[in-house]
């Protein structure tokens, strides 16, 4: 079973971690996420093995600064061979343009496919009493649909969003926009520290091209076939 739909956060420290996880995974998947703390204890070099094996990379390092910074540094990452990197919308539209218009230069200039770029909505950790807390009066949900707006009138391919607010971004922006969901959630697991979550089916109903999937899979006790039990709700949706 080969889902390129699934991705699976590789949210562990060391290389040993990483190689063990992915053997165990094996065959079932296919695409990873590579996270802050992975990527800041080992660097460049988990790029290059997961290239290896042949899985596809969402870089998630979240960029969120002037455009000028962002947009260089998303064309820093892009030698790394990410098939996805992501920046944080709230850094505004001219941030985010600006990025997409300097990667796809950059792209076209080495003569390489240009990665996916796509925009972090609001976090899925972030629940409506500690956003109203940051004093925002529009709700959760209204600001994920206008940033996402603005992502695409950037240019960007897609965001990331919680997979309940999948289904009002599909009807604002189109089929062709990816909609990638952390919050995975297969009924009966622990939440964490997630909060606006749902199921893997659920997911790809509302709209959901992509879901990212971390604990649920990584902390199980047989990691395979946790994924494996992901992959069949997802087919089945
Ligand atoms: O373990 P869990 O399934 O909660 O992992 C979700 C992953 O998705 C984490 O690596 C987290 O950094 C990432 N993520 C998220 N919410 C976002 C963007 C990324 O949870 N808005």
């Amino acid at each position: 079973m080969r889902d390129d739909r699934l991705i699976v956060a590789l949210d562990v420290h060391t290389m040993e971690d990483v190689k063990a996880l992915v053997g165990q995974l094996d065959d079932s998947v296919a695409y990873y996420k590579v996270g802050m703390e992975l990527f800041y204890s080992v660097g460049a070099p988990v790029l290059s093995y997961l290239k290896e094996k042949e899985k596809k990379i969402f870089l998630d390092l979240k960029l969120h600064d002037i455009p000028n910074t962002v947009a260089g540094g998303l064309c820093s990452l892009m030698g790394l061979g990410a098939d996805m990197l992501n920046i944080h919308a709230g850094g505004g539209f001219a941030m985010m343009q600006t990025s997409s218009e300097a990667l796809h230069a950059a792209a076209e200039e080495k003569g390489i496919a240009c990665p996916k770029l796509i925009a972090v909505t609001v976090l899925t950790s972030i629940h409506a009493g500690e956003w109203a807390e940051m004093g925002h009066v529009e709700k959760i949900d209204a600001q994920v649909i206008r940033f996402a707006k603005l992502a695409k009138k950037a240019g960007l391919d897609g965001v990331v969003a919680s997979p309940q607010e999948a289904g009002a971004i599909r009807e604002a922006c189109g089929k062709d926009f990816l909609i990638v969901t952390p919050g995975i959630r297969p009924a009966g697991s622990s939440t964490d520290d997630q909060n606006r979550i749902a199921t893997p089916a659920a997911a790809l109903r509302n709209g959901a091209t992509h879901l990212v999937v971390g604990r649920p899979i990584r902390s199980a006790a047989n990691p395979k076939e946790a994924a494996e039990r992901i992959l069949r709700e997802m087919e089945e949706a």
